[in-house]
């Protein structure tokens, strides 16, 4: 699957851990940054992974922030993204499922490396409901 990646300093360490956990899973990965420690802004990092997502460049994306909270506000603005903040593999799935999420948010700062491995492996490989969900789905566009 083609995923977009991309993280400000606060997600830098495990958007790098995310990019080898995609690689091994042989997804072929978009890194729109950041690549070093060094502050940058999340509204612009999360406006580059939903670009690719809303051209299509990209099946879906992974965003990662300290919290996950800016870039799920920041990617939510963006038309035709649904952006989903995941603290646990419940969440992933339903985000899926239920809600056809095109973007994962994970807070670098307060989620170990093996939730967040968790976390997008099941996000990964669950697939949207449809049916009634749909509906819901139509209603927010
Ligand atoms: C950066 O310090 C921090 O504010 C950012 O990574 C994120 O958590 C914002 O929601």
């Amino acid at each position: 699957m083609k995923i977009a990646l991309g993280s400000d300093h606060g997600g830098f360490k495990m958007k790098e851990e995310v990019a080898s956990l995609l690689a091994s899973l042989e997804h072929a990965v978009s890194d729109v940054g950041c690549f070093s420690k060094d502050s940058v802004d999340y509204p612009e990092v999360a406006q580059q992974v939903c670009s690719l997502v809303r051209e299509g460049t990209a099946q879906c994306g992974i965003l990662i922030c300290g919290t996950g909270i800016g870039m799920s506000i920041a990617a939510n603005r963006q038309r035709d993204i649904r952006a989903a903040l995941c603290h646990e593999a419940y969440t992933a799935r339903m985000s899926r499922e239920h809600n056809n999420a095109n973007v994962l948010c994970l807070g670098g700062r307060v989620l170990g490396i093996e939730v967040a491995f968790d976390i997008i492996r099941v996000w990964l490989t669950t697939s949207f409901a449809g049916g009634r969900h749909q509906r819901r789905l139509d209603m927010l566009s």
